[in-house]
């Protein structure tokens, strides 16, 4: 069946409201398994990641804190190296701390991050992302865990914007071709 979206400019659903909270729930689990008696610190970039937190979170049955930043680049001509505009309220010296991340791209972002939170001396570091866009891969990363591995193309929603906006859709999907200007 075909069904045409409300919103012309988005080219198809890729990944239902339903298919993101079982990925949620398979990743709490496989976390809460891994993190038993460690001292867990999940951290998000603002402001993709936030929705993908906020479900996590709650799909993780152990203590564990939350914690947010966030960042912008330097522009064209100096990948991989970003600001920080929003530090870490609390320390994570001696914690065990999970980035979570909506979308991994080329990676280069991630990988400056994680850079500068080895070097506060967490015990350890790990990455969960829902989506990755492996084909793009620059940096090379450890990903621990991850929900789908998605095709090079534009996607908007459960957190993924473009301008801002599309970000509050429950589902993720594709934006057609011509809306969407690759820099
Ligand atoms: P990276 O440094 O190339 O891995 O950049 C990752 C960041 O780019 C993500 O955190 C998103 O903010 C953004 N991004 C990458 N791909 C998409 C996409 O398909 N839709 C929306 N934002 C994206
Ligand atoms: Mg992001």
């Amino acid at each position: 069946m075909s069904v045409t979206h409300p919103d012309p400019r988005i080219d198809r659903v890729l990944h239902t409201s339903e298919d993101i909270q079982a990925a949620v729930r398979r990743i709490g689990s496989e976390i809460t398994r891994d993190y038993e008696g460690r001292d867990l610190a999940l951290i998000t970039v603002l402001k993709g990641g936030t929705m993908f937190l906020a479900d996590l979170c709650r799909a993780i049955e152990l203590p564990l804190t939350v914690d947010f930043m966030a960042i912008s680049s330097y522009g064209p001509g100096a990948e991989g190296s970003v600001r920080i505009t929003k530090d870490l309220d609390d320390s994570i010296e001696g914690r065990d701390v999970l980035v979570v991340e909506d979308i991994i791209d080329t990676g280069l972002t991630l990988s400056y991050l994680l850079r500068v939170l080895r070097q506060r001396k967490p015990a350890s570091v790990s990455v969960c992302t829902l989506l990755d866009k492996d084909a793009r891969r620059l940096a090379d990363l450890p990903i621990e865990y991850r929900g789908f591995s998605v095709p090079d193309r534009f996607l908007v929603g459960y957190g993924l914007d473009l301008d801002g906006l599309w970000r509050t859709l429950p589902y993720v999907a594709t934006l057609h071709d011509e809306i969407w200007d690759r820099p």
